[in-house]
């Protein structure tokens, strides 16, 4: 028999982080999405794998990904309500034979469907398992300092890592490999998953200017507390700016002994 599905951590993962995104303001109405890559063993002691409840084209090829497992959130749903509707405001999918389908094994039961950004969240699992294996998650929300900070800093995505490395010390140490910056793009494309995909492949965080960030990781812990952390500085520098702007900071010096002490490698051409 299987257990039920409700019970299953990777559900409760999912509920416990969207509540979070929620309580933080990060992911007002339906904004945001996450897939969580599962493997055949976990949804099995859940799931019977053999039983499809519809099958829905994805638009793209996403045959790198066939027969690959994922929860993810459905368009249009409020984080807000995942963790008292989850079979409506959650699906368990598998890429299909053809890889330009998902069949939905469980979830969306008021006839929804996955997120928009399915196209961005496959091509950057796409991209983050080709570097690395113990990849899993995709995250995305509407990170409001860092959402500012695209207004009014440069978005040369040297000087967008430089200034959030500045305004917290640990930042240099949770994202060594800095934030990817695209142009703004129409979301819900395959053209700007394409983009965000590009920058996946260096990095795990890509910053939608005046829309929201993507975060890539091999947990939910981890990939939350990325984007919490580059969020925390964007939050300091909308403060340093408020009060009249930085009289001191890090020096280069200061982040490259934080680098060394930690044993990470800095993005290169950021320090000087
Ligand atoms: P979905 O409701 O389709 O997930 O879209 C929300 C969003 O944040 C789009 O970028
Ligand atoms: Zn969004």
């Amino acid at each position: 028999m299987y257990k039920d599905i409700l019970t299953a951590p990777f559900l409760q993962e999912m509920c416990d982080t969207t509540a979070n995104l929620y309580r933080l303001g990060w992911d007002e109405r339906n904004g945001g999405n996450i897939s969580y890559l599962l493997s055949e063993e976990e949804v099995k002691k859940y799931l019977d794998i053999a039983h499809v409840e519809r099958t829905v084209p994805i638009g793209f090829d996403a045959t790198a990904l066939i027969g690959k497992y994922f929860i993810v959130t459905g368009s249009g749903k409020y984080f807000k309500n995942v963790k008292s509707k989850p079979a409506e405001s959650l699906g368990v999918i598998r890429i299909a034979a053809d890889g330009r389908s998902y069949e939905l094994l469980w979830g969306f039961e008021d006839g929804g469907v996955a997120t928009s950004e399915l196209p961005t969240h496959l091509m950057n699992h796409i991209q983050r398992l080709e570097v690395d294996p113990n990849h899993r998650i995709i995250m995305h929300c509407h990170a409001t300092h860092v959402i500012g900070m695209t207004f009014t800093h440069s978005l040369d995505e040297v000087a967008f890592t430089k200034t959030l490395w500045e305004m917290c010390t640990e930042c240099i140490v949770v994202f060594p490999d800095g934030v990817g910056i695209i142009p703004w793009m129409v979301p819900g494309t395959d053209a700007i998953g394409k983009a965000s995909a590009f920058k996946m492949k260096d990095m795990r965080l890509v910053i939608w200017p005046h829309h929201g960030i993507f975060g890539a990781g091999t947990t939910m812990d981890e990939t939350f507390g990325l984007i919490e952390t580059a969020e925390k500085a964007a939050q300091v520098y909308t403060i340093v700016c408020a009060q009249g702007g930085k009289k001191q900071t890090i020096t280069d010096q200061q982040l490259q002994d934080l680098a060394d002490a930690f044993g990470v490698t800095p993005r290169e051409g950021i320090l000087n």
